[in-house]
């Protein structure tokens, strides 16, 4: 089943066209991986999807709601981990507190994370932040969660920390989107993968196909993280 469909999504800003004609689809229970280099429209993509930013042309549908995890994990500083956990479920989704708290306890484990459910982001190593907005994400109980280059703010340990959380969420089939510059996670991990280049997607298929391919271009991108 179809969570997500895109139909031949257009942006620009001012005059210069980021995104052109992007279409995908995302089923159920799969991982797509979106990778190209800096500048290739991978987050004016995601915030398009998400509604953070209006695109120019296409169409959006989704089946279902989903959540969003960023980059500088976006926690709001002056809540504690668990609030920052329970605040929209409780405010926005108007969901019953005490349940709530019980679910936000169980991620916060889930996440390794039950000894700091009091601490605010500032007592946090960056891992942690992530953690705890990977949580945050998932408390809202969303059927599609996006990720826009999750580690990218990390060292290599912390991010190795991160992807093994992302791993298993995919292994208990959660249905993602991550932008990554993480290849061998892509690999791993992604059911299919777009590679976009200058606001195209010029390749696209399974890892095998993606990382196989014979296309001179992707093939120098690639070869750039395997030096
Ligand atoms: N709000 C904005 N106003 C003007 N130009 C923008 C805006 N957001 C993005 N762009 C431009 O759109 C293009 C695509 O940017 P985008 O952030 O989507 O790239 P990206 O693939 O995510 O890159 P990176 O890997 O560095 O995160 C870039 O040329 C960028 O300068
Ligand atoms: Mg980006």
């Amino acid at each position: 089943m179809k969570l997500l469909e895109i139909k031949n999504l257009g942006k620009s800003f001012d005059g210069v066209e980021v995104l052109k004609d992007i279409s995908i689809s995302v089923n159920r229970g799969e991982v797509l991986g979106i990778i190209g280099p800096s500048g290739s429209g991978k987050s004016t993509l995601l915030r398009c999807a998400t509604g953070l930013e209006q695109a120019d042309k296409g169409v959006i549908s989704y089946e279902g709601s989903y959540g969003l995890v960023f980059q500088n994990f976006n926690l709001f500083p002056h809540y504690s981990v668990m609030k920052n956990i329970t605040d929209a479920p409780i405010k926005v989704q108007k969901r019953e507190k005490a349940e709530v708290y019980k679910e936000a306890r169980e991620l916060l484990k889930k996440m390794g994370l039950s000894d700091r459910e009091k601490a605010y982001p500032f007592q946090l190593s960056g891992g942690q932040k992530q953690r705890v907005s990977i949580a945050r994400a998932l408390a809202m109980n969303p059927d599609i969660l996006f990720f826009d280059e999750p580690t990218s703010a990390l060292d290599p340990e912390l991010t190795g920390e991160i992807l093994k959380v992302i791993k298993e969420l995919a292994n208990e089939n959660m249905t993602m989107v991550i932008v990554t510059h993480e290849m061998s996670f892509a690999q791993n991990v992604a059911d299919h993968i777009i590679f976009m280049e200058d606001g195209y997607i010029l390749e696209e298929g399974s890892p095998e196909e993606v990382f196989g391919s014979s296309n001179e271009r992707m093939k120098m991108f690639l070869g750039k993280f395997c030096e």
